[in-house]
């Protein structure tokens, strides 16, 4: 193996040896908050595209068939020590390269032109007046609004180089070589350049030649292709939770391997009203799928625990327990026996290799069945690693799974047990259940499910006392929790109208005997969480 494939993990080597037929654009990461967007603007252009650390040798791009580079900010200076910077190869006028804000710094100090330390930060709209159209701005208009959040400019040129825009502070805020080589002082990935888009969008067509070939079928197309030759004829297994990313790897796999994968969906007793018997009807009849209910084995174990990190790591172990029993029961478990397929997402291979270069505190662990293969020592296949959370769901709508799974709101792997605050019982669980059921009803009634991130009911262990007709009440107090958000770091509680909530409020009350009071949850993340526990 080379020194280049030796940097890329595993599962990258792997798709290195075999370079993808389509158009690979590579994002260089100096650490910008916009970079995921970059990356997501590229997407939305139906052209591939993967984030590499700075450092990425020109080599190592060229062994995966990049077709162009994008330089991303990043809050350094050029000067500073230990600035982050570029294989100059990368730079040397072979690859198309656009650099952005830093990126562009980057460039200018490099090929020989100059950046000055501002001192002052500019951050805001500003009004582009374009110089030169041909390349990044062919069919824009001659004066566009854009976004500036930068500290140093470009001051001088690097040879060969002429400037494309200027704006009334900056008469240097885009440049280009007239061939290849491109860069822009603003931000055109942010939602603030109106016509960001269309700059990338000139970058990957006229610039790199790409052809925005990159479709969910084409997807779907590669990746039964890249799965059938990397499984050959072994069987694999996944543990299906009737979420959308593993429900939409599990069908990909399907469809390369057939019966050779089996699901195992565990009913730990803790879903959401109607969830079993939906998952079951949706993919019983087009996966080899194992139902197993071992709700009691899970509620036995979790009797009287109040704590809730205690609640996830039993749910937890006892998973991992019901799945290695499913697996050697049907001849899967063991080293070299099978593949254990998981849906893996883009966002969280990004996240884990920035968790891994920070310390935080644990706030939650999430158990999710990310835990499996170090236990149980079996070969993991992520088919859907390279791709965002609206991809996922549109190869889910390619692959035919039906939109209420596809749309579903993120569920927490132990599920009710972190929303029945306190301990559980099969009561409590089933008061939840129907307020949640409720609640979730009146949303989509009112046409708002899709509108929040996630939303649900959750059982407090407060009583309180109500009157209800003659008689005094006194009653469970269950709290509604509604988030909007991009990425479930940050959140805010979403603004739902008054009327709707009455209705809400009204239905649970007069339909759930145990509870007398409804509340809702007007926390943002941080300082809450999203869950209560
Ligand atoms: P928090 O409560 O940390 O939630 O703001 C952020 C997102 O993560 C989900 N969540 C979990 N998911 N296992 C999971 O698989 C867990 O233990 C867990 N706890 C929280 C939560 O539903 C939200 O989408």
């Amino acid at each position: 193996m080379s020194a280049a494939e030796k940097r890329l993990s595993a599962a990258e080597a792997k798709s290195a040896r075999k370079p993808s037929p389509r158009a690979t654009i590579a994002i260089l990461d100096y650490g910008s908050q916009y970079t995921q967007l970059i990356a997501r603007r590229v997407r939305e252009s139906r052209v591939y595209c993967e984030i590499f650390p700075h450092d990425v040798t020109a080599e190592e791009l060229a062994a995966r068939g990049v077709a162009g580079v994008i330089l991303s900010g990043g809050p350094a200076s050029v000067y500073d020590r230990d600035a982050p910077s570029v294989d100059p190869k990368v730079l040397d006028g072979r690859l198309p390269v656009l650099g952005i804000c830093y990126g562009m710094h980057l460039m200018a100090h490099l090929l020989g032109g100059e950046v000055a330390p501002e001192g002052k930060r500019e951050f805001g709209p500003a009004t582009l007046e374009i110089k030169d159209p041909s390349g990044l701005f062919e069919g824009l208009g001659t004066t566009e609004r854009a976004w500036m959040s930068h500290g140093d400019t470009v001051k001088r040129l690097p040879p060969g180089f002429h400037g494309i825009a200027a704006t009334d502070r900056l008469p240097l805020a885009a440049m280009s070589d007239g061939q290849r080589r491109f860069a822009v002082q603003f931000h055109p990935e942010v939602m603030h350049t109106p016509r960001g888009a269309e700059v990338v969008r000139n970058f990957l067509y006229r610039v790199c030649g790409c052809e925005g070939d990159w479709t969910p079928a084409a997807f779907v197309e590669e990746a039964v292709e890249e799965l059938r030759r990397s499984i050959g004829d072994r069987h694999a297994i996944c543990a299906l939770s009737g979420g959308v990313d593993s429900a939409v790897a599990a069908a990909l796999v399907a469809k390369a391997i057939g019966d050779r994968l089996t699901c195992v969906f565990i009913d730990h007793g803790l879903l959401r009203a109607g969830e079993a018997e939906q998952v079951v009807a949706t993919f019983g009849t087009r996966l080899r799928l194992i139902h197993v209910d071992a709700s009691e084995r899970f509620l036995t174990r979790l009797k009287d625990v109040t704590d809730p990190e205690r609640k996830r790591a039993i749910i937890g172990e006892e998973f991992i327990r019901v799945f290695e029993e499913q697996a050697r029961k049907i001849g899967l478990a063991g080293p070299e026996k099978a593949l254990l397929v998981q849906g893996t997402i883009y966002p969280d291979v990004i996240e884990s290799r920035s968790r891994e270069s920070k310390t935080s505190a644990r706030i939650k662990t999430h158990h999710n069945v990310g835990g499996l293969p170090e236990v149980m020592d079996l070969e993991v296949v992520e088919p859907l690693r390279r791709l965002f959370k609206d991809e996922v769901r549109r190869v889910g709508a390619e692959l035919g799974i039906p939109e209420d799974i596809l749309w579903r709101h993120p569920f927490p792997g132990p599920g009710l047990a972190v929303r029945v605050i306190g301990a559980l019982t099969k009561e409590r669980l089933d008061v939840l259940r129907t307020a949640d059921a409720i609640f979730l009803e009146e949303l989509r009634a009112a046409d708002l499910y899709r509108s929040v991130a996630q939303a649900f009911a959750v059982l407090t262990p407060v009583q309180s006392v109500g009157v209800m007709g003659d008689y005094r009440t006194y009653g469970s107090l269950v709290a509604l929790r509604a988030v909007t958000t991009e990425d479930f770091m940050t959140a805010d509680w979403a603004r739902i109208p008054y009327d709707v909530l009455a209705r809400i409020s009204a239905r649970i009350v007069n339909e759930v005997p145990e509870v007398n009071r409804v509340v809702y949850d007007v926390s943002s993340k941080p300082p809450a969480t999203i869950e209560w526990e």
